[in-house]
């Protein structure tokens, strides 16, 4: 099955001169969607991993259905001020300003096997971020997988872990 038949490619969004991947027609299609979660969890076990952790918002879409398949347990990466109790940020710096992400200060223990997943690479710098504050709660970071890859952007030069994707675009 090719999965790209279900991106819709959408030109001028957020904004001008930016083609934005949506993988809304994927997630509407039971059977397309089904094989994206699969060729992603074959990824992911191999890794082994103890926990999987999705990026907010969109990769807990990925990340959800993935810790079902492969009874795991999920950790939430999520944006600043959305975490209830004690959390453990990571802040870092976009073209403008900057973000912080955080996680529950109990989502992960010391040593624990975590695997990162998200719907899309692009600058890798939500990857890497969350790959760092993961670590700086003493995980360690296993892999990470995403279903789109903006090859022509380089993202994954910027990552210190393996990263597999399964839909590389290169404009
Ligand atoms: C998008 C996408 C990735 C990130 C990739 O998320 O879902 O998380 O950007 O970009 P990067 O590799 O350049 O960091 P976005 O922040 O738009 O929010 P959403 O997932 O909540 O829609
Ligand atoms: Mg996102």
């Amino acid at each position: 099955m090719d999965l790209k038949e279900h991106i819709r490619a959408i030109p001028d969004f957020p904004s001008a001169g930016i083609l934005f991947y949506d993988i809304s027609p994927l997630l509407a299609h039971p059977g397309a969607w089904q094989a994206t979660v699969d060729r992603l969890a074959t990824i992911v076990e191999e890794h082994k991993p103890d926990v999987l952790a999705g990026i907010e918002s969109r990769g807990f879409l990925v990340a959800a259905p993935l810790a079902l398949k492969l009874n795991l347990g999920f950790v939430m990466v999520r944006k600043q001020g959305k975490l209830p109790g004690a959390t453990i940020p990571y802040t870092y710096d976009l073209e403008y300003g900057s973000d912080t992400i955080e996680i529950q200060a109990d989502a992960v223990e010391p040593g624990q096997k975590v695997f990162l997943l998200d719907d899309l690479l692009a600058t890798g710098g939500t990857m890497n971020a969350a790959a760092r504050l993961l670590r700086s709660a003493g995980a360690e970071v296993t892999g990470a997988a995403c279903i789109i890859e903006l090859t022509f952007l380089k993202g994954r030069d910027h990552l210190d872990m393996p990263i597999r994707t399964l839909l590389p675009y290169d404009s």
